[in-house]
């Protein structure tokens, strides 16, 4: 595959300080300069003040791939869709004519990974860890997420953007829902999701730990700090089969730390799904609550929309 990773993100909001706080304490460390970087995948996340009365957005993100000769193939694929784009400095900067996002597509070194070795466990008839507690019951350091997994966006023209990220930059489809399309740029199940909503804004980002240990640790973590930044976990997905948990930034964006997501290295031996109902959502875990669906300042800002 000629892309492979999502590189970084720019979120846009009113209140920059606290949201790099919030992501600080979320385990990613702060450079002091706007951005943040995750363990294993650099500097991927970048926070800029949005310009005054305007909604926090998710103004621009990167994705990376092999050499130079690959953007000259996705500007062919552009022009076919008669999207704009420019090519510069070994960079093609284009906009998601469904979001209004800035797409970037550049050479990127791949992430690598140093392999993570898994706690024993026991099961019935096969127990591995003997006369000693869990690890995951008795470690006490913060969790620190290893990399950026995936944004989702929520606008009206989701279908605009779907087939922009698919046809023009060359994203696969890992599965489809009745929201949107599941899509990756990397091995990971997905990286990027465009999904239906009544407005622009991004719904939320998505962080990888290590384990399903770390997804509870570092939520609960972060919910001793603040129990007001819930939003649904643990659980477990049945789109890309992910562990997740769900928080808030003090800007309003969700963010996810999430383990154990399905990884597709052979195309041929993927099969996209249109998953139905429920499952669409996830595979177990509390019910999700309707902020998840619809959250609170979207909801307040259309009322506003439509009562101006
Ligand atoms: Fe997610």
């Amino acid at each position: 595959m000629a892309l492979h990773r999502l590189t970084s993100f720019t979120l846009q909001v009113p209140n920059p300080q606290d949201v790099i706080s919030y992501y600080e304490e979320f385990g990613l460390t702060d450079n002091g300069d706007g951005s943040l970087s995750t363990m294993d995948g650099g500097r991927q996340l970048y926070v800029e003040q949005v310009a005054p009365g305007a909604f926090r957005r998710i103004s621009s993100f990167t994705v990376g791939c092999d050499d130079e000769d690959d953007l000259g193939r996705i500007a062919a694929n552009l022009r076919r869709l008669q999207v704009e784009c420019s090519i510069d400095g070994g960079r093609l900067v284009t906009v998601d004519p469904g979001t209004g996002t800035e797409v970037v597509v550049a050479p990127e070194e791949r992430v690598r990974q140093e392999p993570f070795k898994p706690a024993d466990a026991n099961y019935p008839g096969n127990l591995q860890r003997l006369d000693a507690r869990a690890a995951g019951a008795v470690l006490e350091e913060r969790v620190r997420p290893r990399k950026l997994g995936h944004i989702v966006l929520g606008t009206p023209d989701a279908a605009d953007s779907t087939k922009f990220l698919s046809e023009g930059i060359g994203f696969k489809v890992s599965d489809r829902v009745g929201f949107g399309a599941f899509m990756r740029c990397s091995q990971d199940h997905h990286n990027v999701l465009v999904m239906n909503a009544p407005m622009v804004y991004p719904h939320h980002t998505s962080w990888q730990v290590e384990d399903v240990d770390a997804v509870g640790r570092g939520a609960m973590d972060m919910l001793e700090d603040d129990p007001g930044r819930h939003v649904w976990g643990l659980g477990r997905h049945y789109a890309g089969s992910n562990f997740f948990w769900y928080l808030k930034d003090p800007a309003g964006n969700f963010s996810e730390y999430y383990s154990d997501m399905d990884c597709i290295i052979d195309d041929s031996l993927w099969d996209p799904e249109s998953v139905e109902g429920a499952r669409g959502l996830f595979r177990w875990g509390p019910p999700p609550p309707p902020s998840m669906i619809n959250p609170e300042d979207v909801a307040a800002h259309m009322v506003g929309a439509h009562s101006s």
